[in-house]
């Protein structure tokens, strides 16, 4: 990286200045390199959540919070979520360029003919309450298929990082179709490759070996924008948990276990599923009538109560997903005759009144990429429970490109952040009875 610019830092304790260059991107803000500051000040930088630390340089997806803006490799995601199908956009997320008919025939062939988990991974389902929650299962499968591909788990070797990427992506659905079935205690349904992504994804879950399963062509362009949409999203909690899991060398499908595992919590992943309990809630206790009441306790900090599906660290301008996925739960309602469908009103009438409301105004809180795909996910049948497992399946391919781009950086070191501490100072152990 090239430096114009440079930053200096005086101290008032009498440690001598310090000059630090400053690299410009393609876009957005500027960073200031203080790889040198520890070695040449003693102190650390103090920035608990990382609100302005930039943990790496990329090319994959960059994000203007304030304009609403989000490009994977450039292209706008109105655009890819438009023209594109999802596995043209894992092809770009992996490879930087669209790829051209030639090469998306080529990817789309590679990854169906990988769309089968070894048998003996029925076996781990076994293992888990029939209640488990799909994402306990998620992680600990993903987990485990490194243990069925020691061919290709050196991640120095660029093809075996390629077909760990391929494997990752076209298992994804299997695996989560997988939780789903061995929840509701039905036959696992093998992929067909005669199926779309998205539609192989519909049938693992919704179709049996009774029948013939029709794949709605709505509900699947559906589906599949609602990937397009996860697909990544910069360097969001469990992409930087992928990054720091696969600076230490771990294989790529534990690096993704690590991120799936990141993904569940209700704060970033579990929004969606945390949006739509929070949604039956309010309809239970009044539904529109009783929005206010609501509201007050969202305001009311001693409540704990958040607005899920609103907010964001990065978007202080409505998220261009949250955009996308409203239209694309009116289309799924439209086609399925959902249109009064009670929750969506319900969640309209709460994006008005908080789009409003200076609360969230003041604090720049627009409704995220979950507001709006818990609902679209319940009208196409996946129950709340397999929202995050949607969620995860469609990141896996974000997780890869990151932890690739990373692994294949000739400056990348093991992540190893310090501290500030403040708890006790040396002392020494006394006897249990004089303590
Ligand atoms: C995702 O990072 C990514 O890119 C994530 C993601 C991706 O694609 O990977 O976009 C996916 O995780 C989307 C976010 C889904 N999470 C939710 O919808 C949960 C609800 N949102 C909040 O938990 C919160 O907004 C966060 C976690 C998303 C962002 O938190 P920040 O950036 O740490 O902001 P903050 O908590 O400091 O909030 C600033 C203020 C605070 O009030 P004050 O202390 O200033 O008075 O806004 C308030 C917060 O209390 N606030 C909310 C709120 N979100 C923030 N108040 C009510 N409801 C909310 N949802």
């Amino acid at each position: 990286m090239t430096s114009t610019k440079k930053a200096t830092m005086t101290f008032t304790d009498g440690t001598p200045s310090v000059e630090f260059p400053i690299y410009e991107g393609t876009v957005g803000p500027d960073v200031i390199d203080i790889r040198k500051l520890y070695g040449q000040t003693g102190k650390f930088t103090f920035d608990p959540g990382f609100m302005s630390t930039a943990a790496c340089d990329s090319k994959i997806t960059y994000i203007d919070g304030d304009k609403g803006e989000l490009l994977y490799r450039g292209y706008p995601i109105e655009q890819l979520a438009t023209n594109c199908d999802y596995l043209e956009t894992c092809y770009l997320l992996l490879n930087g360029e669209l790829p051209n008919r030639a090469q998306q025939k080529d990817f789309e062939y590679r990854v169906t003919h990988h769309t089968m988990v070894h048998e003996q991974m029925t076996r781990f389902f076994q293992g888990f309450r029939r209640d488990a929650h799909p994402m306990a299962v998620l992680v600990g499968c993903v987990g485990a298929l490194s243990a069925f591909y020691h061919d290709s788990l050196d991640i120095n070797n660029a093809e075996h990082r390629h077909i760990s990427a391929i494997r990752l992506i076209a298992k994804m659905p299997t695996l989560v179709a997988m939780a789903y079935k061995y929840t509701v205690g039905q036959p696992f349904m093998y992929p067909r490759n005669d199926l779309s992504y998205s539609g192989n994804l519909m049938r693992m879950m919704f179709g049996t070996p009774c029948e013939e399963y029709k794949v709605n062509e709505v509900l699947e362009r559906a589906l599949d924008r609602i990937l397009i949409l996860h697909a990544d999203h910069e360097q969001n909690a469990s992409t930087s948990t992928v990054r720091l899991a696969g600076s230490s060398g771990a294989n790529p499908f534990a690096c993704i276990a690590a991120g799936i595992a990141t993904l569940w919590g209700p704060a970033h992943g579990g929004a969606n599923e945390a949006c739509l309990q929070m949604l039956d809630e309010i309809q239970r206790n009044g539904g529109v009538e009783k929005i206010g009441d609501f509201i007050a306790k969202v305001k009311d900090k001693n409540s704990g109560v958040k607005l899920m599906g609103f907010g964001h660290r990065v978007y202080k301008n409505y998220d261009p997903r949250a955009k996308l996925m409203r239209e694309t739960c009116y289309e799924v309602l439209g086609e399925l005759g959902l249109h009064d469908d009670p929750l969506f009103k319900l969640s309209m009438k709460l994006e008005q009144i908080a789009l409003e409301d200076d609360y969230f105004v003041s604090r720049k809180l627009y409704p995220n990429v979950d507001f709006y795909s818990g609902i679209v996910q319940k009208a196409l049948g996946i129950p709340t429970s397999m929202f995050t497992c949607i969620f995860a399946l469609a990141r896996t391919v974000g997780w890869i490109a990151q932890w690739n781009e990373m692994i294949s950086d000739p400056e990348q070191k093991i992540g190893r952040p310090r501290q500030l501490f403040v708890g006790a100072t040396r002392r020494d152990v006394k006897a249990i009875d004089l303590r």
